[in-house]
């Protein structure tokens, strides 16, 4: 079992020598909980593809404290100075062009990297006091759903690490945007994500280009990124996605034995039916509120999952806009 440690300055003084001796610990960000470790130490990156049981051709994300540390791994160009500038510390993840330090292991030999300032206040105190970047996946087994909670780092990963650094639930939810920002005159949305295509757009005065069905297309396969393919982030039980008034009509007849029905809004006619079945139903948010429903969209898959349900029934979201691009995007993957 990992200890679960709250974040005291001895703390961080214990996550800090771990990290300098090889070893892969959990810390909060306001997106999901991360499994960090050196990013310029071949062995203790090694343990990270280990831990999550990811393959090797899955690039990893460096965490910094700032532009500056940034600018000493990957090449900046004026796009991404002012992408940065804007949304750091903060949930956008930009792809540049790697430089010689960063080892190939963390970017699966690719020529560029993927880097980040996070947000989080306690995350970003460690990475004040460590002389290195960290490589940080998301803290969950390969494929699964990611963690917004010390807790649920513990209850999957818990036999693994000795160390989750307690940072409280996660305030975003899901994982940061990543923009392909090596060609300053066409960026890339890779994964939609909480720095939306119109915050990008209105901060930069420039189109983000978008494409949900890039997966398909020779650009993805050559960037063989797994965290934007098809099927991820999914619950053990499948799921299945319906409009909400499939749903509802499934919600208000016999509903099958082993069948979950997830809402993206507390029903309102939830009142109405017969106390058997409102434990069969759940929700994402009380208020149907895109940030709300990002928050707790991973601990409800994984609430529901521990249920030994045969099946989900998700919602389907209906416009694309906002956060909403991001949420499709998982729920869709979810899904798959
Ligand atoms: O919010 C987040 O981004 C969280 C927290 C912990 O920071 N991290 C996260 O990491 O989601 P991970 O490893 O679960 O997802 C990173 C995604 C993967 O899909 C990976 O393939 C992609 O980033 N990626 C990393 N480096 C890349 C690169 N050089 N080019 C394209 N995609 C890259
Ligand atoms: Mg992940």
């Amino acid at each position: 079992m990992a200890k679960i440690l709250k974040a005291t300055p001895q703390a961080i003084k214990d996550c800090k020598f771990a990290l300098e001796h090889s070893q892969v610990i959990a810390v909060p960000t306001e997106t999901v909980y991360g499994l960090a470790a050196n990013a310029l130490d071949v062995t203790a990156i090694e343990k990270i593809f280990a831990v999550k049981q990811r393959p090797f051709f899955d690039p990893l994300i460096l965490h910094t404290n700032s532009i500056d540390k940034a600018q000493t791994f990957c090449d900046f160009n004026p796009l991404a100075d002012r992408l940065a500038k804007c949304f750091w510390p903060g949930a956008l993840t930009l792809i540049l062009k790697k430089k010689a330090i960063v080892p190939n292991i963390v970017t699966a030999n690719l020529d560029s990297v993927a880097v980040r300032c996070p947000k989080h206040p306690i995350f970003k105190k460690l990475l004040e006091e460590l002389p290195f970047p960290l490589a940080a996946p998301s803290a969950n087994p390969f494929g699964y759903i990611s963690p917004t909670s010390a807790e649920h780092v513990e209850a999957s990963l818990g036999n693994h690490i000795e160390i989750i650094l307690d940072g409280s639930d996660s305030t975003i939810g899901i994982e940061s945007t990543i923009v392909d920002a090596r060609n300053p005159q066409n960026p890339k949305i890779l994964r939609p994500g909480p720095i939306t295509q119109e915050m990008l757009r209105d901060a930069l005065k420039l189109e983000f280009d978008y494409n949900p069905t890039r997966e398909n297309t020779d650009e993805m396969s050559e960037l063989r990124s797994p965290g934007m393919l098809k099927s991820h982030y999914s619950p053990k039980t499948p799921l299945e996605l319906m409009p909400l008034e499939n749903l509802e009509c499934v919600a208000r007849g016999e509903i099958e034995c082993g069948v979950a029905l997830l809402f993206l809004k507390k029903p309102a006619f939830l009142k109405t039916l017969h106390e058997s079945k409102r434990k069969d139903i759940f929700w994402l948010s009380e208020d149907g509120l895109d940030l709300h429903i990002a928050q707790n969209l991973y601990r409800q898959m994984r609430i529901i999952d521990a249920k030994a349900y045969k099946r989900i029934l998700a919602e389907k979201l209906t416009t694309d806009d906002g956060l909403n691009s991001a949420l499709i995007d998982r729920l869709t993957k979810a899904a798959h």
